[in-house]
């Protein structure tokens, strides 16, 4: 142990003792004042700070632009293809509620698909519906995953100019809103959308996932859309999500993950999560869909509290705050718009 600092050693690099100049009795009580009032201010500053911290910018809007948004102008949209997704839009629409955002809720709806009930359900919290028609992949579909086979039809959110539609945030039904995301409604740009993120090797990615989309609707761009899904290059697999990234490219603005909390982070860097946490705007249900059986099977309304108990242990258990957090949602829902469900009749 010869590296290992010996006590003399160690005292060689110190002070030697009663090498300073000797404090008169004023001199030890001025410095003593001196102590206490640093450390009353300390302690002041310390206690204070625990009351007072100072709202995220974005939390803190004071109109200091000079064009507030014009809220019939605004809309924030999700789609509902199936059944199935139903109690998510509605506990969608329960949660962005609360946030007091000041956009209207559009729900874009295939009608030769959706039953009365599902669409009454979806309906409940506030959305509006709003019929489309579906929008078929190319070439019938081959090679696109199963599940995402009516995933073009949300090209559909192009043409939303046409109903005065000037700047939407689109959101998968699969998401639940945390926090008011209106800041995203002053936003220059004409798409923006959040780099995605995935389990395997690809890791974080550039690529952004068309969960949620900032979009400037636009006819004359949808048109120039659909006339290029089926010529233009891409992987079929993942849909419009591929193509869009395609059509966007390098022009896609990135927004930070905040906005799309895809609970891939969680998985992929738990430090991320737990950090981003506090910002979070919502939360994007990939990994488990507390509302969906296997194989994306309807769960109805009645067996909904028991199922999402059940996907709580689902992935190992992983997810299983998030999946009470939707939960709790779900069941706020359910109370605050009783009389809306209860003409559904779904209980
Ligand atoms: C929404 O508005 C209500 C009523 O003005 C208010 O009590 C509530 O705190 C607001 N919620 C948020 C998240 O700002």
């Amino acid at each position: 142990m010869a590296w290992f600092t010996s006590k003399n050693e160690y005292a060689r690099l110190g002070v030697p003792a009663n090498s300073g100049r000797k404090w008169n009795s004023s001199q030890r009580s001025r410095a003593a004042q001196l102590a206490v009032a640093v450390s009353v201010v300390l302690n002041l500053y310390f206690i204070l700070s625990q009351w007072w911290t100072w709202p995220a910018p974005l939390d803190n809007y004071q109109e200091l632009l000079d064009v507030p948004p014009a809220s019939k102008e605004n809309a924030i949209v999700t789609t509902l293809y199936t059944d199935s997704f139903a109690p998510a839009v509605a506990t969608l629409g329960h949660s962005l509620r609360k946030t007091n955002t000041s956009a209207s809720l559009i729900v874009l709806y295939l009608p030769d698909r959706i039953s009365e009930e599902a669409l009454c359900i979806a309906t409940s919290s506030g959305f509006v519906a709003q019929q489309v028609s579906r929008i078929p992949p190319p070439r019938n579909g081959k090679g696109v995953h199963r599940h995402f086979l009516d995933q073009y039809t949300k090209l559909t959110l192009w043409t939303l100019d046409k109903i005065g539609i000037k700047s939407l945030v689109y959101l998968d039904a699969d998401t639940l809103v945390r926090k008011n995301m209106d800041e995203l409604f002053l936003s220059p740009w004409d798409f923006a959308a959040v780099p995605d993120i995935y389990l395997d090797s690809r890791g974080f990615t550039l690529g952004f996932n068309a969960g949620v989309m900032f979009v400037r609707p636009s006819s004359e761009v949808f048109q120039n859309m659909v006339d290029q899904i089926s010529t233009a290059h891409y992987r079929s697999e993942d849909a419009e999500q591929s193509f869009l990234n395609h059509y966007y490219a390098a022009e896609a603005v990135r927004l930070p993950l905040a906005y799309n909390g895809n609970l891939a982070i969680k998985k992929r860097s738990p430090e991320l999560w737990q950090g981003m946490l506090p910002e979070l705007r919502l939360i994007h249900y990939t990994m488990v869909k507390p509302f969906l059986g296997q194989d994306y099977a309807k769960v109805s309304v009645k067996d909904l509290d028991k199922h999402v108990e059940k996907m709580t242990k689902k992935r190992g258990g992983y997810y299983k705050r998030e999946v009470q957090w939707w939960g709790e949602e779900w069941k706020e829902t359910r109370e605050t718009y009783q009389k809306e469900l209860s003409l559904c009749n779904v209980f």
